[in-house]
């Protein structure tokens, strides 16, 4: 390995968002991490890069419209079909009530089409719970308010 590829190798590892992050993290938690704990861990980086998988239906910049999703800025704590001032939800989302808590964010994540039968979102669920724990990580710093 060159000096250079190795010099990148160590940023890539000290800024924690290499595979090999994932890696210890998740054998750090162990089997079965309750929420919480895999919060603790949350790689933000990480989330933002797993949300390309998102972006093909979400944005999530400031005032940036919606498209086949909502607009997902300042997702976090808002309320339930509620997000983007100006989507058309479908009544099944509408239905759920409540705002996007912490739980209420990782079970939509893992299985949209399960919390709410008959959602438009058609999107077969993020099945890693660390991943789904970054996501939600990814949406906390992409609040309203922030850049
Ligand atoms: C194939 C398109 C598609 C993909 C991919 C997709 N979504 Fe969605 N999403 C939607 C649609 C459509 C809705 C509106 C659902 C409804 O009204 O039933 C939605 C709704 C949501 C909501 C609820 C917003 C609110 O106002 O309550 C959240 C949160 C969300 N998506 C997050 C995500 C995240 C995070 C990902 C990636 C891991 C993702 N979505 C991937 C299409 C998609």
């Amino acid at each position: 390995m060159s000096r250079r590829r190795l010099a990148l190798a160590a940023v890539a590892l000290l800024a924690g968002c290499g595979d090999s992050d994932v890696a210890t993290r998740r054998e750090a938690l162990g089997a079965d991490p309750t929420l919480a704990a895999r919060l603790a861990v949350a790689d933000a980086r990480h989330g933002a890069r797993l949300f390309r998988q998102c972006a093909a239906c979400h944005t999530i910049g400031v005032g940036a419209g919606d498209r086949d999703g909502p607009n997902l800025r300042g997702a976090m704590g808002a309320p339930v079909a509620g997000v983007s001032a100006r989507f058309g939800y479908t009544a099944a989302l509408r239905a759920h009530g409540g705002r996007w808590t912490d739980e209420a964010m990782d079970d939509w994540l893992a299985d949209p089409a399960a919390v709410a039968p008959g959602t438009a979102m058609r999107f077969r669920g993020v099945r890693d719970p660390l991943d789904r724990a970054d996501l939600i990580a990814y949406l906390y710093q992409q609040r309203v308010g922030a850049r």
